[in-house]
């Protein structure tokens, strides 16, 4: 899950362990303050009650990790996202300080904060189907007779292959989160919690030494059967069973995972075991602090530390720094910190998507059968457009589905939260999300994501275009039968009969966003577009020309993108070689079809 997803939240959930009215009391205010609905229920009682899965939820908890444990149980099997504040004493998981808690949250409400995926463990047997963020533990029954053997022996297979007898006091399966606890006590190692999904198995107290720890992937199928009569506890007792002899356990990774939101103000990782754990490998305080947020896969290079901008962190501290810090006379470094967030924004926008896509759901007819519009664009559009107006204030916004809203400086956003939402609406998977930039009206910034194959094609006019962070380029063919073409809207057929047998083949994908990226990667040498409303090309147009294409209208002419028309204009992309060609064939092949949808 993407932390800019949080910067819709419209509700959050409180579980609140006794002793904290003065932190809910202070959550209160800050939620009335923002119009956002709290809710708070106390440990061990359902939520319910007060749950909407329509509303786009945080999960709060107030106490200490187990009250985190409790919360994790909660929101994780309803995909909701929840951050710890610490009322309790030494916390591990729950990592907000109280007196951080409004700042923390300003942070996470304005889509700054991160949200970690963490692996939980999924065990069934008899008597048990269970869900855990830590262990699964199992134990020898402590018998009647203390000078009786107090051990267990299981025999234990991974993926149907036999490891062997684990002979001792029991055996640990911990996920990361759950490494730094009763497996560590065993020797077991420490897992960095961080998108690492493994499994680990850890003997308690074998009695055989060379049994060591085993780190398996959460597919793994980890099965043990008992010889004899043993204790099941899933996360310290919150799931438990008694085993007889005999039995058969199945654990693996759960397919759910919980999200964990992370802000500036936690302690990072070792810190926190350094400071739990007595860590003798460092002093406690880190040489030097770094965001919370910082590191993104594919914007590292881009990232706005690297063009002298505040890091995130401190943004986070300061919320009036946002744009501020970005000057209008600063384009390069405007440009750079643009690309982050729209790349941040399209991410997080594609997992409602992908939610969403191939459910059925209601269809908006627009303008005409094939002018549609869901739910999922709507999704799609609020988290886009709060991201961009929470990072650029000042900036201009025109979303396809929104009112325009005018900027002071120059810079406009251009969005199209779903293009291709005809494809989306039957569960095909070529639809894209499409963010440009407009410098004093010229694309100058694009980033085009596609949810499905988590593909994000990407430029800066003059520095250059990229598909995940490569570098991107159109072909170099020039033979128009060794050529593949692609079709937008092309309402009698005439491009797809004249250059289906001139040509390698035409392909009509339905999402002219994707389709100009295509050319930009080298999939296709050309793409044409009978007729194109400003959102649906301002990325991929930015995209495409970074990457070398040639973009005219149909009568070779170059392209003239204008935000202010309400006319939509036909567009000839091809990789430069082809050109030629495919305008002496688009001149004498194609009648005048304008204003025919
Ligand atoms: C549409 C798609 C389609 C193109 C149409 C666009 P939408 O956008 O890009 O490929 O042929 O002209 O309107 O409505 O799915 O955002
Ligand atoms: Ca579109
Ligand atoms: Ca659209």
């Amino acid at each position: 899950m993407q932390g800019r997803r949080l910067a819709t939240t419209e509700e959050i959930v409180a579980i609140v362990s006794p002793d904290s009215d003065d932190v809910v009391s202070r959550l209160e205010s800050w939620t009335a303050e923002r119009d956002i609905s709290l809710s708070t229920v106390a440990v061990g009682e359902d939520i319910g009650h007060v749950y909407n899965e329509n509303r786009a939820t945080l999960g709060i908890t107030i106490g200490g990790d187990g009250t985190f444990l409790e919360g994790i149980k909660t929101f994780a099997p309803r995909n909701v996202p929840q951050i710890g504040v610490n009322t309790g004493t030494l916390a591990f998981l729950a990592r907000v300080e109280p007196e951080d808690l409004e700042a923390a949250l300003d942070e996470v409400i304005h889509g700054r904060a991160k949200v970690d995926s963490r692996q939980q463990v999924a065990v069934r047997g008899e008597g048990i189907d269970a869900t855990g963020i830590n262990d699964v533990m199992v134990e020898h029954v402590p018998p009647e007779n203390p000078i009786d053997r107090k051990i267990t022996q299981l025999d234990v297979y991974a993926d149907n292959e036999y490891i062997g007898e684990f002979e001792g006091t029991g055996l640990a399966v911990s996920t990361p989160t759950g490494s730094t606890g009763i497996s560590l006590s065993a020797n077991g190692p420490i897992h960095y919690p961080v998108d690492n999904h493994t499994l680990q198995l850890v003997p308690l107290h074998t009695h055989q030494l060379g049994v060591r720890p085993i780190v398996v992937s959460p597919s793994t199928e980890l099965r043990f059967v008992t010889q004899g009569p043993a204790t099941l506890l899933v996360d310290g007792g919150r799931a438990n069973a008694t085993l007889e002899t005999g039995e058969e356990v199945l654990i693996t990774g759960a397919e759910r995972l919980a999200h964990v939101v992370r802000t500036s103000y936690d302690d990072h990782f070792f810190t926190a075991i350094s400071k739990k754990l007595g860590w003798g490998i460092r002093d406690v305080d880190e040489p030097q602090r770094q965001s919370a947020t910082a590191g993104r896969e594919r914007t590292t290079s881009l990232s706005a530390e690297s063009v002298g901008l505040n890091p995130s962190h401190d943004r986070a501290r300061d919320p009036s720094v946002g744009s501020a810090a970005v000057t209008d006379d600063d384009s390069a470094a405007v440009l750079e910190h643009a690309h982050t967030i729209a790349t941040e924004a399209a991410e997080a926008a594609g997992e409602p998507l992908r939610e969403l896509h191939g459910q059925v759901e209601t269809v908006a007819v627009k303008s005409n059968k094939s002018d549609i519009v869901t739910e999922a664009d709507h999704q799609a559009n609020r988290i886009i457009t709060t991201v961009i107006d929470n990072e650029f204030p000042d900036h201009g916004i025109v979303s396809e589905e929104q009112p325009r809203r005018n900027g002071k400086n120059g810079y406009t956003w251009v969005v199209d939260p779903l293009d291709g939402t005809g494809n989306f609406a039957h569960g095909n998977p070529n639809y894209s999300i499409s963010i440009a930039l407009l410098e004093n009206g010229t694309p100058a910034m694009g980033v085009v994501y596609v949810p499905e194959t988590d593909e994000l094609f990407s430029a800066i006019a003059s520095v250059g275009a990229w598909r995940d962070g490569d570098p991107i380029e159109t072909t170099d063919r020039d033979r128009l039968d060794e050529s593949m073409l692609i079709s937008g809207y092309d309402p009698d057929g005439t491009f797809l009969s004249h250059f289906y047998q001139e040509s390698r083949g035409v392909r009509r994908l339905g999402s002219a966003a994707l389709n100009l990226c295509y050319l930009a990667s080298g999939s296709a040498d050309a793409t044409w577009e009978h007729d194109t409303y400003p959102w649906d090309i301002a990325g991929g147009l930015v995209i495409a020309r970074a990457a070398g294409a040639t973009i005219t209208d149909e009568r070779g002419e170059p392209f003239v993108f204008d935000l202010e028309t309400d006319e939509r204009t036909a567009l000839l992309g091809s990789n430069g070689p082809l050109h030629p060609a495919l305008l002496e064939h688009l001149e004498t092949g194609l009648p005048d079809r304008s204003g025919d949808r």
